[in-house]
C-alpha cells in the first residue's frame, strides 16, 4: 500500500503588501528587496482572520478538487509556526471548522520545513493503513510575529496558506521522503519569546543572521534532494518540477545550480507571496497544478529548509 497526493488548494489574505507600500514603513527600497530576495509583495492577514481561518480555506479548496467531503477525512496535519493559540493544535480548531468529526488532527513544528516534515508523516501514516485519507496543510500569519521596524526581516515575509489531500493507493505516490535537523543550529533563525507567568518573555518577533541562514539553505536543500533521489534510485535529470520552500528566489536558483537542474524546473511564488515559513510548498505546488505545469505522472520533488534547523525533502510521481 501507498499514499498519493491526489488534490491541492490554497488561500491567501485579500491585502497585499508590496515592496513600495514598505518602502513609506522603513527605511528600504522596492530595487533592495528584488535585488536581494526576488520579492515584489506579499499577503498580510486580516487582523480578524487566523491561522486555522487560512487553512480551513486552503483545505476546503483541496478537497473540492479531490471531490471529498468532510465525512471522507480522517486524518488533519498543520504545520505551522504561528499557531492561533497555545492550545489546542490549530489543526484541531481546523477539523472543528471543517466539520470532520473523526479521525486524528495535530500540529506540526518545524518552521520552515514543517510542509514536508507533515507530508512525510502522513504518507507513513496512510501508507501504513492507519488512515484512509489525510488532509495535509502548511497555514502561517508571519505578519503577527515580525517587528515591523526591522527592515533585515520584515521585507522578506507574508502570510497563507497551502493544503494536498494524501489518499491510499496501489501504485507507488510518494516515492520517498528524508527528515534532518541540526538544533546547534537553533541561533542562527529563531523567535526567542515565550509565554510565562501571564506574560510574554523575551522577544515574540523574527530574529535573523540572513548570510548563514543563507549559506546553509542552500548546501542543505541540494544535499537533501540528492540524498532522497538516490534513495528512490532516480537522478536530479528524473525531476520534472523542483517545488522548493520559498525563502529567497537566490537560494532557489542557487540550489537548482547546485543539482544540475535548469532554473525554469523550479516553481516560484517567493515573487508573489514572499516567505510564507510552513505554507510555501503547498502554496507553490497549488499554483503549479492549478496552472497546469504539473501533470499526472511527473516527479515532483519538495523540499524545504528552516529554524531549527530542519530541512527534508519528499518525492512524489503525480
Ligand atoms: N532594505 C535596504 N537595505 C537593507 C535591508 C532592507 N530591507 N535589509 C538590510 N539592508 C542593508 C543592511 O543593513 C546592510 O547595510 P550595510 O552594508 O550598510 O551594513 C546591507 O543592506 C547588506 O546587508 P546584508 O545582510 O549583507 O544583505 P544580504 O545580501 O546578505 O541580503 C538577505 C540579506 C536577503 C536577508 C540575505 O542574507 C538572505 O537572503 N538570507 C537568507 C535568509 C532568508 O531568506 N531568510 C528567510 C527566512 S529563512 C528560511 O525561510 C529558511
Amino acid at each position: 500500500m501507498y499514499a498519493r497526493i491526489i488534490a491541492t488548494g490554497s488561500y491567501l489574505p485579500a491585502r497585499i503588501l508590496t515592496n513600495r507600500d514598505l518602502e513609506a514603513m522603513v527605511d528600504t527600497s522596492d530595487a533592495w528587496i528584488v535585488s536581494r530576495s526576488g520579492i515584489r509583495e506579499r499577503h498580510i492577514a486580516d487582523p480578524g482572520e487566523e491561522t486555522s481561518d487560512l487553512a480551513t480555506r486552503a483545505a476546503e479548496r483541496a478537497l473540492a478538487a479531490a471531490e471529498l467531503g468532510p465525512a471522507d477525512v480522517d486524518l488533519i496535519v498543520v504545520a505551522t509556526t504561528t499557531p492561533d493559540m497555545i492550545f489546542p493544535s490549530t489543526a484541531c480548531i481546523v477539523q472543528d471548522k471543517l466539520g470532520v468529526r473523526q479521525g486524528a488532527a495535530f500540529d506540526v513544528q518545524a518552521v520552515c520545513s514543517g510542509f514536508v516534515y507533515a507530508l512525510a508523516l502522513a504518507d507513513r501514516m496512510v501508507a501504513s493503513g492507519a488512515h484512509r485519507t489525510a488532509l495535509v496543510i502548511g497555514a502561517e500569519i508571519y505578519s503577527r510575529i515580525l517587528n515591523w521596524k526591522d527592515r533585515t526581516t520584515c521585507v522578506l515575509f507574508g502570510d497563507g496558506a497551502g493544503a494536498v489531500v494524501v489518499t491510499r493507493s496501489d501504485e507507488a505516490g510518494i516515492l520517498g521522503s528524508k527528515l534532518c535537523a541540526d538544533g546547534s543550529k537553533r541561533g542562527i533563525l529563531k523567535v526567542p519569546g515565550q509565554v510565562r507567568n501571564n506574560a510574554v518573555y523575551g522577544d515574540p518577533t523574527v530574529h535573523m543572521d540572513g548570510q548563514a541562514v543563507f549559506k546553509f539553505a542552500v548546501s542543505a536543500m541540494a544535499d537533501v534532494c540528492l540524498d532522497t533521489l538516490a534513495q528512490a534510485g532516480l537522478n536530479a535529470s528524473d525531476v520534472n518540477w523542483l517545488v522548493p520552500h520559498q525563502a529567497n528566489i537566490r537560494i532557489i536558483d542557487a540550489t537548482a545550480r547546485k543539482m544540475d537542474l535548469p532554473p525554469e524546473r523550479a516553481i516560484v511564488t517567493v515573487d508573489r507571496h514572499g516567505n510564507t515559513s510552513a505554507a510555501s510548498i503547498p502554496l507553490a505546488l497549488d499554483v503549479a497544478v492549478r496552472d497546469g505545469r504539473i501533470q499526472p505522472g511527473q516527479i515532483v520533488q519538495m523540499v524545504g529548509v528552516g529554524g531549527g534547523f530542519t530541512w527534508g525533502s519528499v518525492l512524489a510521481r503525480w
